[in-house]
């Protein structure tokens, strides 16, 4: 099947960007990116591009190129069903938060609700890609639907997994290491399907790094990737803890085995705790999986992955309460960064929601200034761990547009971010205006100890026992 028109059902940090790149690199096809948010595909739409609902580096010339031309964004989800070949969905799996698998599984309402519109308004053979992360063998689940639909329109189901890390978006997506593409080889229209995907994609895409394989490998090889990744940050971090108590310097530990290329460099930066979209609701997921079949210690194994980011958060809140005498009640703390890493506007399963929520609870009060992330969604984010009513949350917590403003008269700073910017502030400035002794809790690691000592800050830093 020759692909003409793409429809791409969620317009958020994956599908936005992934059809950004597509339509870029395929000016041949017309893609279409609906949602049933009016207000994202407003911004998408919007004239000016800093007005993009998604911040990326690179993303807004992506944009411009393709927009109008061959990449459009549409509330008509109906219609952009219907004149495709080939649909991607790409809506929000979470965990879920209520029944059974409550906090484990993922929430498969919104998958289905794609499904089922797309039986309905379909009425020519379509291509279906899974591009959300799902559970292993979803995509049976999506076939039962479609084929159940009567009006004799064919579907086939592919499964290709977004790998794009957010704040390199582009980049990944321009340069993958590799493509997975999970379809049905035994069958002519499953070859064909999974053919014409790696056509598209082989646009810019070496051929070798496309890979193919059945569903269920693609399926549970997105779970695996995040698991692992997840688990080298979980056991760095729990280095930096044994790292503090005896005196080594958790940075020149992991210089130190990163160089092992057995074990190579990257994804070993001990921090205050992973965040994102991903890591935890894949693990959560994974570990349902595997005890939904019976496998305890797998799913104990994997667990432990989550528990250990639990705790680093936990240990590094407590850590600013004894460090601050015991008590911060009533005294102002300043957090650099809210996003759940840097060059972000994202701010889901951030740590910084986490250690505030905690500051919060010991009656801190805290003032936060982040680079990108606007006011409302630290707000939500607090809101929605449902601690504290949400007027005590706007009496308590402080959003600054100036870092400055943000540290005055400061107890104590938290870098809860590892945005560039902060290591380029003046420091100078920052501690002559805060009460002393001044503080400095480091949870990325990204500052310079000497500078600081020297100014006369406090400095502590994730993993330094020095
Ligand atoms: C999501 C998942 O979090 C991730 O696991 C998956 O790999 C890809 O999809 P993301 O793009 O970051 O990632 O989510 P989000 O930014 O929340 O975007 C999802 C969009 O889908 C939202 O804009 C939402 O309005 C839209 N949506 C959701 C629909 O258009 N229709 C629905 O029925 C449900
Ligand atoms: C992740 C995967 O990398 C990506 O392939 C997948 O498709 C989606 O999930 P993302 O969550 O956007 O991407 O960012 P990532 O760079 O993986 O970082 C996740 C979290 O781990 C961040 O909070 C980051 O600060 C933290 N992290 C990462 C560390 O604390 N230390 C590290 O060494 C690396």
């Amino acid at each position: 099947m020759k692909i003409q028109n793409i429809c791409c059902i969620g317009a958020g940090y994956v599908g936005g960007p992934t059809m950004a790149v597509i339509a870029q690199k395929c000016p041949h096809i017309k893609v279409t990116v609906v949602d049933i948010n009016e207000s994202r595909i407003a911004a998408w739409n919007d004239d000016n591009l800093n007005n993009l609902p998604v911040f990326e580096p690179g993303l807004d010339q992506v944009v411009q190129d393709a927009r109008g031309r061959n990449l459009f964004f549409s509330t008509n989800v109906d219609e952009a069903i219907n004149n495709a070949e080939m649909i991607f969905i790409s809506v929000n799996t979470p965990t879920k938060t209520y029944g059974k698998g409550k906090g484990m599984a993922a929430d498969l309402k919104y998958i289905e609700l794609c499904a089922r519109q797309i039986a309905r308004v379909s009425k020519t053979d379509k291509i279906v890609v899974e591009k959300s992360t799902l559970p292993v063998r979803t995509a049976s689940a999506i076939k039962s639907i479609l084929d159940s639909t009567g009006n004799d329109v064919k579907f086939q189901i592919l499964s290709n997994p977004e790998f794009l890390a957010e704040g390199t978006a582009v980049d990944d997506l321009l340069e993958p290491d590799r493509v997975l593409i999970g379809g049905d080889p035994t069958t002519n229209e499953g070859k064909k399907a999974i053919d014409s995907l790696v056509e598209i994609y082989s646009n810019w895409v070496p051929r070798e790094q496309i890979l193919t394989t059945n569903v269920w490998s693609s399926e549970l090889s997105k779970l695996t990737a995040n698991a692992f990744l997840a688990q080298r940050v979980s056991s760095i971090n729990a280095m930096s803890e044994i790292c503090e108590k005896t005196g080594a310097d958790v940075n020149e530990v992991a210089k130190a085995i990163g160089m092992d290329s057995r074990i190579g460099p990257k994804f070993l930066k001990a921090s205050v705790g992973f965040g994102g979209s991903c890591f935890q609701k894949d693990i959560l997921n994974l570990v349902y999986i595997a005890k939904s079949y019976g496998l305890d210690e797998a799913a104990n194994y994997w667990e432990q992955v989550v528990i250990m980011n639990n705790h680093q958060k936990q240990r590094f809140s407590d850590n600013i309460v004894s460090t601050l005498y015991n008590t911060v009640s009533g005294k102002k703390i300043a957090f650099l960064g809210w996003a759940f890493k840097k060059d972000t506007n994202d701010t889901r399963e951030s740590a910084a929601i986490k250690v505030a929520d905690n500051l919060l609870s010991e009656q801190a009060k805290i003032s936060v200034y982040d680079p990108k992330v606007i006011a409302e969604r630290m707000y939500a984010d607090l809101d929605y761990l449902n601690s504290r009513g949400s007027d005590e949350n706007r009496d308590l917590l402080s959003v600054h547009k100036n870092p400055y403003e943000a540290c005055e008269e400061s107890h104590g700073i938290a870098i809860l971010t590892e945005w560039d910017e902060f290591k380029d502030y003046d420091w100078e400035r920052i501690y002559a205006s805060m009460k002393k002794p001044a503080f400095i809790f480091d949870g990325r690691g990204i500052m310079d100890k000497n500078q600081l000592e020297n100014i006369g800050f406090e400095y502590y830093k994730i993993g330094s026992g020095e």
